[in-house]
């Protein structure tokens, strides 16, 4: 029983401006996607990570990985991905060996996750759990609004008890026959799919757990975010 970490990394990145897809851009001169390799190869769990590139750059991104020096027991595989993350994660899956029996689903976009984290997550499935996500609690107190044309003002709808959530982060953690249903029960043929691997197996109406995550598996979205990431990485050196 192995177990593989996948990797969607096909996102064009536009909340982050116009440029090259999100995954490529740099933080101290290291691509993002390299940075989220590394994160899950540091894992002595980690045996197969399997990247979702962007289609048109599957090559570069292959490239880009094959220099990459990682633990003997490290294994990575690069695939086109699809439409959105819901598509780009099926055809990870679908490149996984038939001896991986649980399966890391990590955001590229979320480049410094502490090991630590990732192993906690590992070691929940392997206890028993067949969905497990790693989530913090909410600074920001959340309302949930009926959205409204352009800048209209939004009329509020509810306001969930702030104690009671989580944000969820990634790698989120699976048993592949698990999470292999949930993507064959809900493959929708268009839009913009589930932003969350851990939904998915909601549906199915299995039960989904949640570990405590770690501030730094943050996901870069915004150009703030990169300025945020440069300094933990720096902070990590010092
Ligand atoms: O857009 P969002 O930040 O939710 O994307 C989350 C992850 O899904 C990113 O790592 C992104 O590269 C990936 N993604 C993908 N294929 C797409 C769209 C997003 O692999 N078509």
């Amino acid at each position: 029983s192995r177990t593989a970490a996948v990797i969607p990394a096909a996102g064009r990145g536009v909340r982050m401006g116009p440029g090259a897809p999100k995954a490529l851009r740099t933080l101290n001169g290291t691509p993002i996607l390299v940075h989220a390799v590394r994160a899950m190869a540091a894992s002595n769990a980690v045996t197969l990570v399997v990247v979702v590139a962007p289609p048109e750059d599957t090559a570069s991104v292959r490239n880009l990985l094959a220099d990459l020096v990682l633990p003997d027991r490290t294994d990575v595989l690069v695939v086109p991905g699809g439409e959105n993350r819901q598509e780009s994660v099926r055809l990870g899956l679908d490149a996984l060996p038939e001896s991986v029996t649980t399966v890391l689903v990590h955001d590229a976009a979320r480049p410094l996750v502490p090991v630590d984290t990732v192993d906690a997550v590992v070691e929940a499935v392997r206890d028993g759990a067949r969905a497990v996500v790693p989530a913090l609690p909410l600074a920001d107190t959340v309302k949930e609004v009926e959205p409204g044309p352009g800048n209209a003002p939004e009329p509020v709808v509810a306001t969930p008890e702030r104690s009671r959530l989580r944000a969820v982060q990634t790698p989120q953690g699976f048993d592949r026959a698990t999470l292999v249903r949930a993507h064959g029960a809900s493959r929708s043929p268009s839009g913009e799919g589930a932003t969350d691997c851990a939904g998915l197996v909601e549906r199915l109406g299995e039960p989904v757990v949640v570990v405590p995550g770690h501030e730094e598996a943050f996901k870069v979205t915004r150009p703030l975010d990169l300025v945020l990431a440069e300094a933990v990485l720096a902070r990590r050196r010092a």
